[in-house]
């Protein structure tokens, strides 16, 4: 592609896992950048931290909805050196212009989600949004606990949402509630990186390769609508 692909996580509920889900995109993916949307700033400061230990560091822009376009035609800009843009939000509720900008800008909307009855309703709410822009989307279940009866109805509901809004799937691979994802953290490191052959790692990198051809297939279609419409 001759632009840059974007890649907006998104869900309106808080702690579902969309900075974790962010900063491995940005690391483990070739030629990718990340824009934090976040007013917490907590990316910066992790990213600030990989420098400090000569950790690789990817292309990064941490701002606000008032200078976010501004971002992504910088972001644009450096197509020759980027070729995936990864937008993380922050969790809004009644004040949703941050993510309603990142759903605008995206090619392809991820949505992590917490196999619980509480985020599976706020997911329910964070899809009618997505529709609103008619953006294809993938739904990721996050912190899962394998065979466990809450997966299975969250998989369920999830398919009934994605019959019900079109237009999305769920991701075939899943994210494991694990402690390599919260102690890596503490070294600003991936789990790639801290647990190379862990299935904390397997896992992120399987969902990755899934989003990432998702998006590629959303941009070429989204350009073939553009060119022929
Ligand atoms: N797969 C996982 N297993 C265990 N812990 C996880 C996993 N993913 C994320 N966490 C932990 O859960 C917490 C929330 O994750 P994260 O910050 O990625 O969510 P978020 O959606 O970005 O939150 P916010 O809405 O506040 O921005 C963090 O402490 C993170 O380390
Ligand atoms: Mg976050």
């Amino acid at each position: 592609m001759t632009r840059v692909i974007k890649t907006t996580v998104a869900m309106q509920k808080g702690g579902s896992g969309k900075s974790t889900l962010s900063r491995h995109g940005s690391v483990i993916m070739p030629r990718t950048a990340l824009l934090d949307l976040d007013p917490q700033g907590t990316t910066l400061r992790w990213l600030e931290r990989r420098q400090q230990n000569g950790d690789f560091v990817p292309s990064a822009i941490r701002t606000t909805f008032t200078r976010a376009k501004e971002a992504l035609e910088i972001v644009d800009s450096a197509h020759a050196e980027i070729d995936h843009l990864i937008i993380d939000t922050p969790p809004e509720h009644d004040d949703q212009r941050t993510i309603r900008f990142a759903v605008q800008a995206a090619d392809f909307v991820v949505l992590p989600c917490k196999p619980t009855p509480d985020d599976l309703e706020v997911l329910h709410e964070t899809l009618k949004l997505v529709r609103e822009y008619g953006k294809p989307y993938g739904i990721v279940l996050t912190m899962v606990r394998q065979n466990s009866r809450s997966l299975k109805s969250a998989k369920e509901l999830v398919a009934r949402m994605c019959a019900e809004f079109g237009n999305g799937e769920l991701c075939p691979h899943t994210i494991g509630n694990r402690t390599d994802f919260v102690e890596s953290v503490f070294f600003a490191k991936a789990v790639t990186e801290f647990a190379p052959t862990s299935v904390a790692a397997a896992e992120i990198r399987a969902v990755w390769d899934w989003i990432f051809e998702r998006s590629v297939a959303a941009a070429k279609e989204k350009d073939g609508a553009v060119e022929h419409g």
